[in-house]
């Protein structure tokens, strides 16, 4: 309690205006300022590096050399399909379709198509090129190093 109150006025000392408007605010305005006063003590966390080790760059699911340009390619083990509208721009999407869940299994003539019923998704963007979808395949996110195209969940 008095604790609270002497980090404030500490935090005030440093601060200044922005301590006096989150002790005036308490009620619904006041976490804006809550949050700069957050980020102006960084004296806590001072070290970048925390346990979760895990900030990795995600899965590896395949080179660059792997998409044909204008194609893509589905990976069933994480359920994702990636594609290459564009030399040199990748995009991925999930490859359960959008219609009753059926997994995609090819990508050919700029879609990507569903077995089941006939679905089709452009391979740009994942939108759909024919029925009976209705949604577009969510976007996954995937980061490209070098050669390298790494899932990122
Ligand atoms: Fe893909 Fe029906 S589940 S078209």
């Amino acid at each position: 309690m008095t604790t609270r109150r002497h980090v404030v006025l500490a935090a005030g000392a440093v601060v200044g205006a922005t301590a006096l408007t989150t002790g005036c605010g308490g009620g619904g305005d006041g976490s804006p300022a809550s949050s700069d006063t957050a980020r102006e003590s960084p004296a806590r966390t001072a070290e970048p590096t925390g346990s979760p080790a895990r900030t990795g760059d995600g899965e590896e699911l395949a080179g660059t050399s792997e998409i044909p340009v204008g194609g893509g390619k589905v990976f069933d083990g994480p359920k994702v399909v990636v594609t290459q509208p564009t030399a040199g721009e990748f995009k991925a999407f999930s490859a359960v379709c959008t219609h009753q869940g059926c997994l995609v299994d090819k990508v050919a003539d700029g879609t990507i198509d569903c077995p089941c019923h006939g679905s089709r998704f452009r391979v740009a963007d994942g939108s759909v090129a024919r029925g009976p979808a209705t949604r577009p395949l969510p976007p996954e996110q995937i980061t490209v190093t070098q050669d390298t195209i790494l899932l990122a969940r």
